[in-house]
């Protein structure tokens, strides 16, 4: 368990113009030692820092090839970072500048819940089951399923590991996210009532003879799931012609009625791409979607939700906490360092390159 130490005051009352210019000479300073990533869900006076920007996939790539940085500090959510130090060496040290940034998705499935159910789902069927986890999860997860041929995906690559994973008559069990799994099955072909919905909060559980081709772990993002169908059909009314797009953390029922649904990334490229005077309303992160309507003003870019709010977890990192962790780096010392037990980590980095091998 990392410890948190608290921001010294003394940075809450900096300017920002001070800020940034300790941010320049922190960086300066540390050379290339240092590579800063940056998700797409940062605010914008964070991520105008990072030397590689993207969505979970590309971070968890460029953290694999990154060799020659000691120090990485990761603007983004707990898990993200955990991934990074898994996947670099233990010469590198990956730091999350605020230790309480966390993703209240990957908190709804815990090792001990995951562990009940596959002794549940084993005993229950004689089929063979392979986990598959959203990176947004925790490192202990990542290794149950590098230790039981399973893997991670991310919501850039579902549809492929789990045509991977059923290359063979496998009973999926994918975790956390609810939603990811239903999208990506549907649109695989798979039948609602071939998914079955896993409640680790639930006593007595009567599972049905006929094994599912899908077990769904009951968890969601707090904040995608603030999307509804009424915003699609609202949105709709007053911007005929619009286009919806939305991330697949969404619901069925939103990915369904919406035209586009993908990842941070291929949001960002479809948006990038569109023709100037389209209009497009978004269902992801509002950092996001606000970034996107300053880098596009010849498109019309609307939250799907106009009572949307961030993702406070992600919000967490923010320019104080960044020029401290910055400070103590150039002093030598290593505050808020992300660091996954190396008997967790082995197994872990098996889930993970299995996915990044089929990435490519
Ligand atoms: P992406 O992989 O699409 O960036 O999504 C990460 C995430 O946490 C979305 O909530
Ligand atoms: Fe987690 Fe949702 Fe925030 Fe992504 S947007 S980090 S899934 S809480």
């Amino acid at each position: 368990m990392e410890m948190q130490q608290l921001l010294p005051t003394e940075y809450l009352e900096l300017d920002p113009a001070e800020m940034d210019k300790r941010i320049t000479t922190a960086r300066k300073s540390l050379g290339n030692q240092l590579v800063i990533l940056g998700h797409h869900y940062q605010r914008d006076d964070v991520i105008c820092y990072a030397d590689y920007t993207g969505d979970s996939l590309k971070l968890s790539q460029l953290a694999a090839q990154e060799q020659a940085a000691k120090y990485i500090i990761f603007c983004g959510v707990h898990f993200m970072a955990e991934t990074a130090d898994i996947l670099t060496s233990d010469a590198q040290q990956v730091i999350l500048p605020d230790l309480q940034a966390g993703c209240s998705m990957a908190d709804m499935a815990d090792i001990a819940q995951v562990e009940e159910c596959w002794e549940i789902l084993s005993t229950n069927y004689a089929k063979d089951i392979v986990p598959v986890t959203y990176v947004n999860s925790s490192a202990e997860i990542k290794a149950f399923c590098g230790r039981h041929g399973g893997l991670t995906c991310t919501s850039s690559n579902a549809r492929k590991v789990f045509e991977w994973a059923w290359q063979e008559d496998k009973i999926i069990l994918f975790l956390p996210d609810e939603h990811l799994g239903r999208n990506t099955g549907t649109d695989l072909g798979v039948a609602q009532a071939e998914m079955l919905l896993w409640d680790p909060e639930l006593p007595d559980r009567e599972l049905p003879d006929v094994p599912p081709r899908l077990m769904l772990w009951h968890g969601y993002c707090s904040v995608h799931q603030r999307f509804t169908p009424e915003h699609i059909a609202q949105t709709r009314l007053t911007h005929p012609g619009i286009k919806v797009i939305v991330h697949p953390e969404c619901s069925r029922e939103v990915v369904q009625l919406a035209d586009l649904n993908g990842s941070t990334e291929y949001i960002i490229r479809m948006i990038s791409q569109a023709p100037p005077g389209s209009e497009w309303a978004i269902g992801t992160e509002l950092n996001l979607v606000n970034r996107l309507a300053q880098l596009n003003p010849d498109k019309t870019i609307l939250s799907l939700n106009p009572t949307m709010c961030l993702c406070v977890t992600m919000n967490r990192i923010d320019r104080p906490h960044l020029l401290w962790t910055l400070e103590n780096l150039v002093q030598g010392k290593v505050i808020n360092q992300i660091s996954v037990a190396e008997s967790t980590a082995v197994d872990a980095v098996i889930a993970l390159q299995r996915m990044l091998a089929i990435s490519q």
